[in-house]
C-alpha cells in the first residue's frame, strides 16, 4: 500500500475541475477527491453545483475536502476571483482540469450559423482551455508551482467527425494548444496534457447516437460501434484512472503534452 500511496496518493493536494459538475468532470472530480486531493468544482450554474453535491450529503470524510463555485470560465476577472478564494479555502490549487465543452447539434457546413460556430469555439477553447490556463499558469510561474493541467480533447482532435465543424476546429486546437503550452511551461516544471474520451454516451450526444424512439443505434452509432474493437460505448468511469495518473507529479511526473485517448481502440484503424 505504501507503494501506491506514494505514487498515486493526492493527499494535500489541491485540485480546481472547471465544468466539475458536468458528466465527465463530475467523475474527474470524484476520482481526485477519492485519491486525497482537495477539490474545487467550478459550474456556471447553482442548479448543477446543487446536484453534484448531493452525492456526498452523508460522506463526510469527502465532502469536507470539497468546495464548489459558480465560475464563468471563459471569463478571467471571474477566474482570478475564484482562483483565490480556492487557495484561501484550501490551499494553492496544483492541479487544473479543464472540464468545460461541448458539442450543439450537427449540419452541413453551407449551414453553419456563425453566432453557434463561434460559441462553440468559446465553449471549448477560451473557456475549456485558454482562460483557465492562462490565469493559472501566471501564478503558478510567480509561486513556482509545479503544476499539472488536464485538457479535454476528444475523437474530433485527430480526425474530424462529420457535421460538427465549430467541435472540430475547437478541439484539433485544443490538442494543439495542449502541446503548444506544454513546450511553453516545461521551463517552469508546469505539466500540460489531457484525456481524449471515445464515445461515452451523455446528454450531449446520446440523440446523435440512439434513435429516440427505437432506442436502437442510429447510422452514426453503428458506425461508431463498428470502428471499435471494444464495440460498446465507453462508460465515464473509465476517465478516473487516466485522471488520476495525470494529476499525480509522481505517477507522470516526466509526461507532458500528450493526450491519453480513453476510446475502446475506436483510434486505432482496424480494419
Ligand atoms: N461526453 C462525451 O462523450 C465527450 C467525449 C469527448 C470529449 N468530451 C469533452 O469532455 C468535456 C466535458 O464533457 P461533458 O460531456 O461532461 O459535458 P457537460 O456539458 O456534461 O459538462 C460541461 C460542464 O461545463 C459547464 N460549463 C459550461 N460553460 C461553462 C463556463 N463558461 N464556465 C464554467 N462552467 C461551464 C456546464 O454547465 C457543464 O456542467 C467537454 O470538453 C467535452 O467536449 C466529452
Amino acid at each position: 500500500m505504501e507503494y501506491l500511496e506514494e505514487m498515486f496518493s493526492l493527499t494535500g493536494r489541491t485540485a480546481v475541475v472547471s465544468g466539475g459538475a458536468g458528466a465527465i468532470g463530475t467523475v474527474m472530480s470524484d476520482a481526485l477527491l477519492r485519491a486525497g486531493a482537495n477539490v474545487v468544482v467550478w459550474s456556471r450554474t447553482d442548479k448543477s453545483l446543487e446536484h453534484f453535491l448531493k452525492r456526498y450529503r452523508d460522506n463526510d470524510d469527502l465532502s469536507t475536502r470539497l468546495s464548489t463555485a459558480v465560475v464563468d470560465a471563459g471569463d478571467e476577472d471571474d477566474v482570478e476571483r475564484a482562483l483565490s478564494a480556492a487557495t484561501e479555502h484550501f490551499t494553492m490549487p496544483e492541479i487544473l482540469v479543464n472540464g468545460v465543452g461541448g458539442n450543439r447539434g450537427k449540419r452541413s457546413f453551407i449551414d453553419i450559423e456563425i453566432k453557434e460556430f463561434t460559441e462553440v469555439v468559446n465553449l471549448n477553447l477560451i473557456a475549456g482551455l485558454v482562460v483557465p490556463t492562462k490565469v493559472f499558469c501566471r501564478h503558478w510561474i510567480e509561486r513556482s508551482v509545479p503544476g499539472s493541467i488536464i485538457n479535454l480533447t476528444s475523437m474530433t482532435s485527430y480526425t474530424p467527425l462529420s457535421g460538427v465543424w465549430a467541435y472540430d476546429a475547437a478541439k484539433s486546437a485544443v490538442l494543439n494548444l495542449t502541446m503548444a503550452a506544454a513546450n511553453e511551461f516545461a521551463a517552469h516544471h508546469i505539466r500540460v496534457n489531457a484525456i481524449a474520451p471515445g464515445f461515452f454516451l451523455g446528454k450531449q450526444n446520446k440523440s446523435l447516437l440512439i434513435d429516440k424512439k427505437s432506442g436502437d443505434y442510429t447510422e452514426r452509432g453503428r458506425a461508431v460501434i463498428n470502428r471499435t474493437p471494444f464495440k460498446r460505448f465507453g462508460a465515464v468511469q473509465e476517465l478516473a484512472g487516466a485522471t488520476v495518473f495525470l494529476a499525480n507529479n509522481k505517477a507522470s511526473g516526466f509526461i507532458t503534452g500528450v493526450s491519453i485517448p480513453v476510446d475502446g481502440g475506436y483510434l486505432i484503424h482496424n480494419i
